[in-house]
């Protein structure tokens, strides 16, 4: 089978194309519009592969969709393109709308025009937004309802709604996966755990939001692909699927742990300003996922977050030429004055 990976030179889609490299006979791939976020390094190992070619575009271009669809005739997409950081959403909207709303309505066109046997969309957790601190016993399952926060989190939901209204209306063959917060190799270093690993590499001071009491559901990026993996073979068209693993733990506490294990002293850590609009609590029923398709994830948090730690000390090349370009003024601009 033929697989298109949109956004595979992103963190999430550079991990599933190894992934699906590594455990199928597909052909994969990737199209990719090379964002700030996207970077052909992360695909150095696949490169080679006579099963992996690389396209660069956008997907919310119509005209290079349709013909991506009409030359390379996918059986599956999966859609891994999108903005994805929830503080550039705060600061400029508008991309956010055009790529992650815009740009999965184009794909699905493209989907209804030439037709897929699949179509699979990598939503988000955030789409149900937050929970409270003080109520552990709440989760976020399929059927809670959706109610967002970001602009991030608005266009996500956004783009779910619409990939279920062709799903019903145009019976295009659609799934979507809401995963919780992922980590792992190759994660960008505008979010927490690389931002936080780089900065106490560097000795610089690691900028905790408010009070870091917040709480994200913790998932190894590996064991997100593999529930792709299955939700696109096994899964059942017209379904959404929650993945995550159980592995909530407060910003604090990651923070901490990092510095732990990179033997760094706690004085490192600097409160600052607070996100707007700042989700609480993000946990994952994964209870649908295990029991319909026999998911469960294999890397626990103390051994995900050590061998992570160990990628970016092994890969500093990687994030080295990432921090010293554009991304410095980003970095200047949203902490400058915080
Ligand atoms: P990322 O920002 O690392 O990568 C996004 C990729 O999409 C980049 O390679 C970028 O170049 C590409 N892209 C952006 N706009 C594009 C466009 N218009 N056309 C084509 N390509 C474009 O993001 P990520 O963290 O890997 O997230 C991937 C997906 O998974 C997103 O849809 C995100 O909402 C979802 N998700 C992420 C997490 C997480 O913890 N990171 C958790 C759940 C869901
Ligand atoms: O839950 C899934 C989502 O997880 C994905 O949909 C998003 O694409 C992904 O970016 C992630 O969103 P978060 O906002 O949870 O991730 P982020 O790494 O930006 O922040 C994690 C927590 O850490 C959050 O509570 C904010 C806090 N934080 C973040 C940064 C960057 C800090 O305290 N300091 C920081 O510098």
């Amino acid at each position: 089978m033929k697989i298109i990976v949109t956004g595979g030179a992103g963190f999430i889609g550079s991990n599933f194309v190894y992934y699906e490299l590594k455990n199928s006979e597909d052909e994969i791939i990737c199209y990719d519009k090379l964002t700030y976020a996207g970077n052909l390094e992360n695909l150095k190992y696949a490169e080679d592969n006579p099963r992996f070619k690389f396209i660069c575009g956008d997907i919310s271009n119509r005209d290079e969709v349709y013909r991506l669809f009409e030359f390379d005739a996918p059986d599956i997409v999966v859609n891994f393109a999108a903005e994805s950081h929830v503080d550039r959403s705060i600061e400029d909207p508008e991309l956010f709308l055009r790529t992650n709303i815009i740009g999965t309505s184009i794909l699905l066109d493209a989907c209804k025009k030439y037709g897929v046997k699949r179509f699979h969309q990598v939503s988000t957790d955030e789409v149900y937004g937050d929970l409270p601190l003080d109520r552990p016993d709440l989760f976020f399952t399929e059927k809670t309802n959706l109610h967002t926060s970001s602009p991030y989190s608005a266009s996500k939901a956004s783009a779910d709604l619409l990939v279920q209204a062709y799903q019903r209306t145009y019976q295009i063959p659609a799934t979507i996966s809401r995963c919780s917060n992922n980590y792992g190799p190759y994660h960008f270093p505008e979010k927490l755990i690389p931002l936080m690993i780089i900065n106490a590499l560097n000795n610089k001071k690691l900028p905790v939001y408010g009070t870091g009491e917040n709480v994200r559901d913790w998932l190894y990026v590996e064991d997100h692909c593999a529930a792709i993996d299955l939700i696109i073979r096994k899964g059942k068209v017209g379904e959404v699927y929650n993945i995550g693993g159980h592995n909530e733990k407060t910003n604090l506490e990651v923070v901490k742990t990092i510095l732990k294990i990179l033997g760094k002293g706690e004085d490192l850590i600097e409160f600052v300003t607070d996100r707007k609009g700042h989700d609480q609590r993000y946990a994952i029923d994964p209870t649908k996922i295990k029991t319909e398709l026999g998911w469960t994830p294999k890397t626990k948090f103390d051994d995900g977050i050590k061998k992570t730690v160990d990628w970016y000390l092994e890969n500093k090349n990687w994030w080295e030429k990432i921090i010293s370009g554009e991304y410095q003024n980003y970095y200047a601009k949203m902490y400058g004055n915080r």
